[in-house]
């Protein structure tokens, strides 16, 4: 784990005065609450003989990875030791809900902590993300899952330290004590709070928060609420920092990072943030996600093919590749305009790896509207695809479409998945035999003699190696592929 704290514009915990009154300004107000965490932290230390433990677990995506980060970046700053290990004395669920079975392993994750809970009753369980923002959910958590302490949502993730706060005071545990503290929505975009990054060398960055596409399947503009975009001005700092901390890849985060920008008092365009990101000096990779279709525009395309820095690698959903469907879905593009854009995308740039989102089964799809879809697949020629059963979410318009049985619905997504896998291994295998640069993540899994890494389109690749190499770009002879991978060999260090 690595401390960005010291390098944003952070507030010395030391200088604060906790028997004044908590400010009304933030962050300044977050960090006074800190500031009395850190005091609990202390008194701990000194009845037990040892640190706290807490353990952050993330479901989902990028997005609340990222929010993971800044969770952690709050409980190591007033002096938690961080774990892994669920047995902790301070245990938040950074949550999903995007589909059931996300929230269904949560549930099930829930019931494990009970057994811990019952073994040290100090402990303090926590949920927060994107599934605390349906009312059901809290409803089924205060009757069934009542050793749960603190509940809070996505809007007010800024505000953890003050609920923090308020949970350590709180002796008893319990569903008389269960702090629950939800919003609706928020306008407001807190910076310069704490944040402890997973990975030394990248790092995640919110440029935009939210989404206002309301595609009919999807819950996240429910539980993410309006579309906030982030000043360039503070993106640019921290990108700044993270470089000057040794950073050299950064992924650019947002639901919909094509409309970045619009709704800013000085609108720019995300190809204009993609620019200003470029020029920053030791930089050497900028990736993003995710694109949404219908925005991706003719300057984004420009600025990628002209960049030195962009990776190779867009995550562009489909969705679907019926119009019929797409329509029903309201994307706002159909099977043509897409396939147009992807051919463009191919033409101006034909190194770059395609990704994409598919769900099958959506409410009202025939086999005929699936085969549209493989027609997609097989065209683009997708280098990854993640394929889902769609998912029925209470409050969405699809939810209340009739819905396909699910034998149809498995036999399409078994039909797709198959193609995804043949197109995606002869796309990936197009580049054996030649050399690209990678950049190294992780001593490999499974084979303590190889590394692992990324090209810049996001192509896995494992190769002898060891953890010196850790961080470093390397040119890497592409020998074998293997489907989604490729094993290697090191030829020299790139620069
Ligand atoms: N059911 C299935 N998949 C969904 N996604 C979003 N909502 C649903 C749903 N209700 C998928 C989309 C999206 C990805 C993050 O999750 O493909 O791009
Ligand atoms: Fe899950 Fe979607 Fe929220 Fe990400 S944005 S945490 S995938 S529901």
């Amino acid at each position: 784990m690595y401390n960005e704290a010291t390098h944003h514009n952070e507030i010395d915990l030391d200088k604060i005065d906790i028997n004044a009154a908590p400010p009304t300004e933030e962050p300044e107000r977050q960090y006074y609450f800190m500031a009395k965490c850190r005091e609990w932290v202390k008194d701990f230390e000194q009845k037990n003989d040892r640190l706290p433990k807490a353990c952050v677990t993330t479901f989902g995506c990028q997005m609340n990875a990222r929010d993971s980060e800044k969770l952690e970046g709050i409980l190591r700053k007033v002096g938690y030791e961080i774990t892994e290990d669920e047995r902790a004395d301070f245990v938040l669920f950074n949550t999903c809900t995007v589909r059931d079975n996300a929230n269904q392993r949560v549930y099930g994750r829930l019931g494990e902590l009970k057994g811990s809970k019952r073994r040290n009753p100090n402990m303090k369980i926590a949920l927060c993300g994107c599934m605390m923002q349906e009312p059901s959910v809290i409803e089924k958590i205060r009757t069934s899952y009542r050793f749960v302490d603190l509940i809070f949502g996505t809007h007010n993730l800024y505000k953890f330290a003050e609920l923090l706060a308020t949970c350590l005071a709180q002796t008893g545990y319990g569903e008389a004590g269960m702090i629950i503290d939800i919003w609706e929505g928020t306008d407001r975009i807190v910076e310069d709070l704490p944040v402890e990054r997973k990975y030394p060398f990248k790092s995640g960055i919110n440029i935009m928060f939210g989404c206002n596409n309301f595609c009919s399947y999807c819950i996240v503009p429910y539980v993410r609420g309006r579309e906030r975009s982030r000043e360039p001005k503070e993106i640019l700092r921290e990108i700044e920092k993270l470089v000057a901390d040794g950073v050299v890849e950064v992924m650019l985060l947002g639901q919909n990072v094509n409309s970045y920008g619009k709704n800013l008092e000085e609108p720019i365009t995300f190809a204009q943030l993609l620019q200003e990101v470029e020029q920053i000096e030791g930089l050497k990779r900028i990736r993003f996600m995710t694109s949404h279709p219908k925005d991706l525009s003719d300057e984004l395309i420009q600025v990628m093919k002209e960049s030195k820095k962009i990776c190779r690698h867009l995550h562009l959903p489909l969705q679907a590749g019926s119009t019929r469907i797409l329509e029903a879905m309201n994307r706002r593009y159909t099977k043509e305009q897409y396939l147009a854009l992807a051919e463009k995308i191919r033409r101006e740039i034909p190194d770059m790896a395609i990704t994409t989102d598919i769900i099958v089964g959506f409410p009202g799809e025939t086999p005929e509207d699936v085969e549209e879809t493989i027609d997609v697949i097989r065209r683009v020629k997708y280098d990854n695809a993640f394929t889902f059963i769609y998912s029925k979410r209470t409050g969405t318009p699809a939810a209340a479409m009739e819905q396909v049985p699910e034998d149809v619905v498995k036999a399409g997504f078994d039909k797709v998945l198959k193609t995804v896998q043949d197109t995606a291994r002869e796309q990936v295998a197009r580049y054996q035999g030649r050399v690209f640069d990678v950049l190294v993540e992780e001593v490999n899994e499974n084979d303590a003699n190889l590394v692992t890494g990324r090209m810049s389109n996001n192509t896995l690749v494992h190769f002898p190696g060891g953890a010196e190499l850790i961080g470093q770009i390397v040119d890497v002879s592409l020998d074998e592929c293997h489907g989604f991978y490729y094993m290697g060999h090191m030829i020299n260090r790139a620069t």
